[in-house]
């Protein structure tokens, strides 16, 4: 049985053109403790919304919030909000937010910040509250004594630290993380990927890693998941997709890294990212393929087995000619 198992999720916005469908049949699994899944895509590819979904932090304009997300065999979407809360959210998984490092509260210090949600637990006290921080602190690599100092007094290096040990307050089991260096400069972002692999190794986290960077997620995860249009397009172990991407999307994505050595240029990916409210029909990414043909344009393609345990959905890769028509590319 798979540790978190998220099976056909849907999370639907009401906008004023109409449903926006930010995550639109989304399945995967994080198998076990110890794996880090990687969801890679651009901008507005429904990355965020997909945390929120799990999280079930939605806004108040959702329209459509349906599926399954299994863990350890339970299904958390039959669970009320107030079991949600009490039992899930922080202490089984939690979320460390896009952007965290910049919403921590300014007049409070940081102690106070990463053990707020532990003093809602009956029994804790102060003391072990501050206790547990100064030991949260330096298990994610600081000094004892930040605890004392108020955001503005860390850099953004030490405030992102402060953001995983506020997620690991509650000893959660599964944390998710929304590009948690997208804002820190190459040699900062490398401590934090490192924090990040230790706590993989040493705690046996689970770990949903955001971000639109493959080649960051790939230091990091066991697999990748790569998002577009609300979509997952492809999943495999990192072995298998990074060397050898299925999708056409995933492939632009991989081409586009620069490289410091050999001759070959970024390849980068034109045109604009789907119309979430009225998707192109077909393959939502048909509009900015380099192969696409026949069958694209009128059937969404399934996930088509790729390799060992590697799908893609993409036509290209339908072995049956009648339901995948001739192959004529543009
Ligand atoms: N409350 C909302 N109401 C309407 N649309 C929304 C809402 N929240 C997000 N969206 C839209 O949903 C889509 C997916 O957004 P989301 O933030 O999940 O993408 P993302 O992949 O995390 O992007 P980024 O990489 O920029 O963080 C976007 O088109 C966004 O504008
Ligand atoms: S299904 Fe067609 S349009 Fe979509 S990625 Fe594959 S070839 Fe391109
Ligand atoms: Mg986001």
């Amino acid at each position: 049985m798979a540790l978190l198992d998220v099976r056909d999720l849907k999370l639907h916005y009401a906008t004023p053109e109409g449903p926006l469908r930010a995550v639109d049949g989304v399945s995967f699994i994080i198998a076990e403790p110890g794996e880090a899944v990687g969801i890679v895509g651009e901008s507005g590819s429904g990355k965020t919304s997909l945390a929120s979904a799990i999280m079930r932090l939605l806004p108040t304009n959702v329209s459509c919030y349906e599926g399954q997300v299994l863990y350890k065999g339970t299904d958390l979407m039959k669970l009320s909000d107030e079991a949600f809360r009490r039992d899930i959210r922080s202490r089984t998984i939690a979320l460390v937010a896009q952007g965290a490092m910049n919403t921590l509260n300014p007049v409070l210090r940081v102690g106070f910040q990463i053990t707020e949600r532990l003093l809602l637990e009956p029994g804790v006290g102060k003391e072990e509250a501050s206790r547990r921080a100064e030991d949260l602190v330096e298990r994610v690599g600081l000094a004892r004594e930040v605890v004392q100092r108020y955001p503005h007094e860390l850099s953004g290096g030490m405030k992102q630290r402060v953001g995983i040990a506020m997620a690991l307050v509650m000893s959660p089991q599964v944390l998710i993380l929304d590009e948690p260096t997208s804002a820190l400069d190459v040699s900062v972002q490398a401590q934090v990927m490192n924090l990040l692999k230790q706590l993989k190794r040493d705690a046996g986290l689970a770990m949903l890693f955001i971000t639109h960077d493959i080649a960051l997620a790939s230091d990091l995860c066991d697999r990748i998941l790569v998002a577009y249009g609300g979509q997952l397009v492809e999943q495999g172990s990192a072995d298998s997709v990074l060397p050898g991407p299925k999708h056409p999307y995933t492939q632009k994505l991989i081409a586009s890294i620069p490289r410091l050595h050999g001759a070959n240029k970024p390849d980068f990916l034109s045109g604009t990212s789907p119309d979430l409210v009225s998707p192109p029909s077909g393959c939502r990414f048909r509009e900015r393929c380099p192969h696409a043909f026949e069958p694209c344009e009128s059937k969404d393609p399934p996930a088509i087995k790729v390799g060992k345990e590697h799908t893609a959905r993409c036509w290209l890769y339908q072995s049956d000619p009648v339901a995948a028509g001739e192959k004529t590319a543009r």
